[in-house]
């Protein structure tokens, strides 16, 4: 199998979102292709330094750029997939009291307004990056984490559980830079709890 069909971009059917508009899916759907594309373009790359079974001491510099590069594409990739998988048309309002995700919110915020409060200030925070409630599968736990760009902040083995992303792209075509609150507001009109209680469970 060629290198550069490993990944294949997914397709999300989220036309009529509430509040995130469907051109700014479509440019969003793009975006995400091109890190599918170019995650499976640096592993094709790297399988071509190493089709010789060695890595060059010439070759270095030019490894090691590609090597870099692979947590902020993978992620990139990654992220988007959870993002727009969290989101349905028929989703919002607050989780069920008797889901998994409300009774670990009380156990680990004390309350869902006290979860839903930090994720969103996690959101808000100046820069480029994503809002993620992870689960620490060892301990059941969640907990609220500030990605900067794609890969900066992810905690290792930790489950995703809500991804949001909140670089600009993600609001530019529907709000103003300062208006990334009613972004957030309009993400959490759409949040697929179905699909959040179904990431927990998995975790179970
Ligand atoms: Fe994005």
């Amino acid at each position: 199998m060629e290198m550069s069909t490993i990944y294949k971009a997914k397709t999300f059917d989220l036309s009529g979102l509430q509040g995130i508009s469907d051109k700014t899916l479509e440019m969003h759907f793009k975006l995400y292709e091109g890190y599918v594309k170019e995650t499976n373009r640096l592993n094709e790359q790297i399988a071509g330094f190493l089709r010789d079974s060695k890595i060059d001491q010439e070759e270095m510099p030019a490894y090691s750029e590609i090597k870099r590069r692979l947590g902020f594409e993978f992620n990139g990739m990654v992220l988007h997939e959870y993002y727009f998988d969290n989101m349905t048309r028929k989703g919002g309002g607050d989780p069920d009291p008797r889901s998994s995700l409300a009774a670990k919110t009380e156990t680990c915020f004390g309350s869902y307004a006290r979860w839903k409060e930090d994720f969103a200030g996690v959101g808000k925070m100046r820069g480029v990056g994503w809002a993620i409630c992870f689960e620490d599968a060892s301990n059941g736990r969640i907990s609220n984490h500030w990605i900067n760009l794609h890969e900066t902040g992810n905690v290792v083995g930790f489950r995703p559980i809500l991804v949001m992303d909140v670089w600009e792209h993600a609001f530019l075509l529907d709000y103003k830079p300062l208006e990334r609150p009613k972004y957030i507001e309009a993400f959490f009109a759409n949040v697929d709890w179905a699909k959040v209680d179904a990431r927990l469970k998995a975790g179970k």
